[in-house]
């Protein structure tokens, strides 16, 4: 998978893209032939707990890069560029992007923005890093506008239209429209000639992005109406744990036959 070949697939084929973070996942995903694996930022709340995706810093990105790389050696994996490890300047911005392919091992990056990141994808680019761009709800704002979905109105709509518009023009391979109306994510994909990866952005985009442990349900609880739950992790992981601490305290566990023996 290269990112032309992702470029390709507009109008021919829908792209599935799933997050992953850790190796044993990231093996999984390969096994299925997934087309991307985003290491995203949101590991700062699916995996270190913490509220936003803010603190995360562009070492754990790498970290969590090389571990999914060692699940998944052949997959087209794009690293998310966190807070203020863009943004900047365009020539730190273009060094940490650098980063992650050359230590984190990536593929190519992800940057949140639209209009005002076009200069960064241009420089990024221009030294052979794909990159992919990210507009509508963007949780990098979230100090800034919350967690809005945005295309709500015809203007709003045509704003995220000339986002869109800008970073396909910057030469973005693609884009991922999050918590947009259908509506909106719809008009985007349709007016411009790169893939769309839509999250929380309804049915019409050239592909979909899920976050892993949502989609495997590893929280106890439903917490977004864009997310599909294709399993109950958290069910399934209590029930194991749960007999296996019960089994230890009653002596089932371990049984003769998790036993060594002399000859
Ligand atoms: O960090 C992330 O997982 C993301 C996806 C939700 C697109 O940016």
């Amino acid at each position: 998978m290269t990112a032309s070949k992702i470029v390709s697939m507009k109008n021919k084929e829908k792209i599935a893209m799933l997050t992953a973070y850790d190796f044993l996942s990231a093996k999984i995903l390969s096994e299925v032939n997934i087309d991307i694996i985003l290491v995203g930022d949101s590991l700062g709340q699916v995996f270190q707990g913490l509220t936003n995706t803010i603190p995360v810093k562009l070492e754990e990105i790498i970290y969590h890069c090389r571990a999914v790389r060692r699940g998944a050696p052949d997959a087209f994996i794009i690293a998310d560029m966190p807070f203020l490890s863009y943004g900047i300047t365009i020539e730190e911005s273009v060094k940490n992007a650098g980063s992650c392919i050359k230590e984190g091992l990536a593929n190519a990056v992800k940057i949140e923005g639209g209009l005002d990141m076009s200069e960064t994808i241009k420089a990024m680019i221009s030294i052979g890093i794909p990159v992919m761009g990210h507009i509508g709800l963007r949780p990098q704002l979230i100090h800034r506008f919350g967690r809005r979905i945005a295309g709500k109105t015809a203007e709003e709509t045509e704003f995220l239209i000339e986002e869109a518009k800008t970073i396909e023009k910057a030469g973005a391979f693609s884009l991922v429209i999050e918590g947009t109306t259908e509506e909106a994510a719809k008009a985007i994909t349709e007016s411009i000639s790169i893939p769309t990866i839509g999250i929380g952005a309804g049915r019409y985009t050239d592909g979909q992005v899920l976050v892993i442990t949502d989609m495997l349900g590893m929280d106890k609880e439903e917490k977004f109406k864009h997310n599909k739950r294709y399993a109950n992790l958290y069910r399934i992981i209590k029930k194991a744990v749960s007999n296996y601490v019960k089994e230890v305290k009653d002596g089932i566990f371990p049984g003769p036959e998790h036993s060594f023996h002399q000859e």
